[in-house]
């Protein structure tokens, strides 16, 4: 193979993101762009993550990786998600994708990454490079959402502007065991197939609050987070309830919010293994991925 691996420049995002738009998003009936859907991905300061694979001149696979950090009761990880690896049709079964993987994860290491998280329906094409699957996330479903028993008016819902966010940042460090911080560009995330995120705001101060992040496309709302004081969750769910007629959830099971949900609403649950971890570190080799469990709203 006389491929090279680098980092994309602006000229291979703007030749790239169109076929990996058809890939992942149009192609599967869904609309929003990913440089839209995924703003701390696809921007300037993240073009040193995305990293692509020439053959011959030409740019044949590539793939989006974001560093994150991972806070921990004992430890700060300094971890790398990686999404949308791509393949141009024609090249497919060449080895390409599993090449670069290998490269952009050596820098990734050389970097300082201890580990290396995404999550896939294909977890053969992974298995086969080291990776390994472990996920304690759960899915819940609700198909004919109920009239809300609570009044309305207690919540406020709207995109997400800079002074929720940092509250709802402080309500995340008193509340979450482990943590994955978010900048203001990380409220941006748009999920497939939501077409909007709205944040409902449940109390005041930090102790006596909680939030929920709602993605919503049509009549279906898609429950990402619930976290923050749980007096506040009935208010927040009959909220999620009055805005629409179906109601998915996913969290990670025997959390506050996926016990509290499971005993006061009807969604059916159902198991959600997603995630492969590569551990790059010797620490993280013993890290426990079966326990970790990195929100839906910030994957990639
Ligand atoms: C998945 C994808 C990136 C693989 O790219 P690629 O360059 O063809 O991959 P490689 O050539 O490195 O690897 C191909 C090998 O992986 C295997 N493979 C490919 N897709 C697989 C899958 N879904 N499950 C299991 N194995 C798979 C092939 O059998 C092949 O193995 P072989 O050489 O022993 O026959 C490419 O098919 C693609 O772009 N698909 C559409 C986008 C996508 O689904 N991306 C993954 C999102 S998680």
């Amino acid at each position: 193979m006389t491929a090279t691996v680098r980092t994309a420049t602006l000229a291979d995002l703007e030749r790239l993101l169109p076929q990996m738009d058809q890939q992942f998003v149009f192609g599967k009936g869904r609309s929003i762009s990913l440089e839209e859907r995924f703003p701390a991905v696809y921007c300037t300061e993240n073009r040193a993550n995305i990293f692509v694979l020439e053959e011959d001149g030409k740019v044949v696979s590539a793939l989006a990786s974001k560093r994150f950090e991972w806070v921990c009761p004992n430890r700060i990880w300094s971890g790398a998600m990686i999404g949308m690896v791509y393949t141009h049709p024609e090249q497919r079964r060449c080895g390409f994708a599993s090449y670069l993987l290998d490269r952009a994860i050596e820098r990734l290491y050389a970097d300082g990454v201890e580990f290396v998280v995404l999550w896939t329906d294909q977890p053969a094409f992974y298995a086969r490079l080291g990776w390994i699957a472990a996920d304690c996330g759960v899915l819940g479903v609700l198909g004919a959402v109920p009239s809300p028993s609570e009044p309305g008016g207690n919540v406020a819902r709207a995109p997400a502007h800079a002074a929720d966010i940092e509250r709802i940042e402080l309500i995340r460090r008193h509340r979450c065991v482990r943590l994955l911080p978010r900048s203001e560009k990380d409220y941006g995330q748009l999920p497939p197939p939501a077409k909007t995120v709205d944040i409902l705001l449940w109390g005041g101060g930090i102790d006596h609050a909680a939030y929920a992040i709602v993605g919503v496309v049509g009549q279906v709302g898609i429950l990402y987070e619930m976290t923050g004081n749980p007096e506040g969750f009935s208010l927040l769910w009959a909220d999620m309830c009055r805005g629409h007629g179906r109601i998915l959830a996913n969290d990670m099971k025997g959390s506050t919010a996926q016990s509290w949900l499971a005993e006061n609403t009807g969604l059916a649950w159902q198991d959600k293994p997603l995630a492969m971890w590569l551990p790059l570190s010797v620490h993280a080799e013993t890290a426990g991925f079966s326990n970790w469990y990195i929100p839906y709203f910030d994957r990639i």
